[in-house]
């Protein structure tokens, strides 16, 4: 029996990962500790609520007495951290914030395992590990060698990531490998980067078993819709204009969420102790292009099966680019993101299996048939932030 302790699993990550986990292994328990911020709703994780394996406490990571009492109870062998403050326009405004749960509630983390998973006779009991979850945001911006996408340049290291496929793309010649210096640009990816930084020190100082992993943007089902790709499908359906900062031009690395979660349990269960594993989908899109694709699949989806036309509160035809509204850019917006997953396709044997154009049809249709989710979580706070976001912009 393998005990987790998952944080964050009430958002969008977070929940997709324990109903992999759930659904693969059945020798396991799950603990859950999610401080339901406006980022993690309960509905998200219903169904796994009522699972025998699970155990749902609502707290705040850097509660420390809170954290150790879970610890003592449940005998967790692995802390999976999902727990943070995610969004980027939100660490402009308020960054403290990000420094709190991110930085401070995962030294709080850290430290309750080192003393809860020490042995007797001194050093950890066998079996525990801690994996920090971070993002390709740490290693800063990479510049775009092209306006359009180029097929990916395929080096040995890479074919063994990508077999023979095709769809694979890229906009630069340069690559965030593990090695990538780290050069956060916003108040949110300083906050990753100093959480990366601590879990490497408790390593490094006391011996500490763990991991950290660095993936890619993710898009799929349970995404909260302040984030650029469902956003843009709620308010397509609702006949909102969709906001696009700058001009579109900077490029995302998109990977479907449920890959992000087997590489995870991939690196918890066989990556080696003290390594950091890049994540990535080989799929970078400039995010004005990522907006069109969307638009052309609902309004293709609506002309073919009509029985999702009621789901608009516009015309059909009103459904084209003509809702796109370049709005004023994000402050120091990062202009490309690019992982090399090569590290953990050769040593896991981890690759990014959904092909951009499959994910995105099924996060569309996910979307399409869970308005009652959509809904839930956009509530009085969601029309609040949007309005401030993007009432000026
Ligand atoms: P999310 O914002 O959807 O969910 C965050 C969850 O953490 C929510 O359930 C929230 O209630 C919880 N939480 C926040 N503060 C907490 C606290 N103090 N104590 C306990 N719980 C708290 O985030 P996400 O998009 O699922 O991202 C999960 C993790 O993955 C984050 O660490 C993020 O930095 C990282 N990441 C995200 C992406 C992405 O594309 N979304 C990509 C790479 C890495
Ligand atoms: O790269 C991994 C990161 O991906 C994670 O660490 C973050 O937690 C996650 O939020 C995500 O960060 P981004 O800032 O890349 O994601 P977001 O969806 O906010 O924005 C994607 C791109 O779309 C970005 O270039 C900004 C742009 N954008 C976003 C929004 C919300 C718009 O043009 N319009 C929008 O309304």
């Amino acid at each position: 029996m393998t005990t987790y302790l998952v944080t964050g699993a009430a958002g969008f990550i977070g929940c997709n990962f324990v109903k992999y986990i759930l659904g693969r292994h059945s020798d396991i328990k799950v603990v859950i500790l999610d401080a339901l911020t406006y980022a993690g709703n309960l509905a998200s994780i219903a169904d796994e609520l009522h699972d025998a394996r699970v155990t749902f406490v609502r707290g705040d990571v850097g509660d420390r007495a809170l954290v150790a009492k879970l610890l003592a109870e449940h005998d967790v062998d692995y802390i999976v951290n999902f727990a943070a403050e995610s969004h980027v326009d939100r660490s402009i405004t308020n960054p403290r914030l990000f420094l709190e749960t991110n930085i401070l509630g995962t030294q709080n983390l850290l430290d309750c395992a080192r003393h809860a998973w020490t042995a007797d006779g001194g050093g950890y009991l066998p079996g525990k590990k801690y994996l920090q979850i971070s993002t390709d945001e740490v290693y800063g911006s990479l510049p775009k060698t092209w306006d359009e996408p180029h097929p990916l340049p395929v080096t040995d290291d890479i074919r063994r990531v990508i077999g023979s496929r095709s769809d694979m793309k890229t906009y630069g010649d340069r690559f965030f490998t593990e090695q990538t210096p780290l050069a956060p640009r916003s108040p949110y990816s300083a906050s990753k980067t100093s959480a990366d930084l601590i879990t490497m020190a408790y390593h490094a100082t006391y011996g500490m078993p763990v991991n950290i992993t660095r993936c890619s943007n993710n898009y799929g089902p349970y995404h909260f819709p302040e984030k650029l790709i469902p956003l843009i499908i709620n308010n397509i359906l609702q006949g909102k204009k969709l906001p696009v900062y700058g001009r579109g031009e900077n490029v995302r690395d998109w990977l479907y969420v449920e890959d992000h979660c087997k590489g995870i349990d991939m690196v918890l269960r066989g990556g080696r102790v003290g390594e950091v594993y890049n994540i990535g989908g080989f799929n970078e899109e400039s995010n004005i292009n990522i907006v069109r694709q969307v638009i052309a699949i609902i309004a293709r989806i609506m002309r073919d099966e009509p029985h999702y036309q009621q789901l608009l509160s516009c015309p059909l035809e009103a459904i084209n680019d003509g809702l796109i509204q370049h709005v004023a850019d994000r402050p120091g917006h990062d202009m490309r993101y690019a992982i090399d997953p090569s590290k953990i396709a050769r040593e896991l044997g981890w690759y990014p299996e959904t092909p951009f154009s499959v994910g995105i049809e099924k996060t569309i249709r996910w979307n399409l048939d869970h308005r009652d989710w959509v809904k839930s979580v956009t509530t009085g706070d969601y029309q609040r932030y949007y309005d401030e976001m993007y009432k000026n912009r």
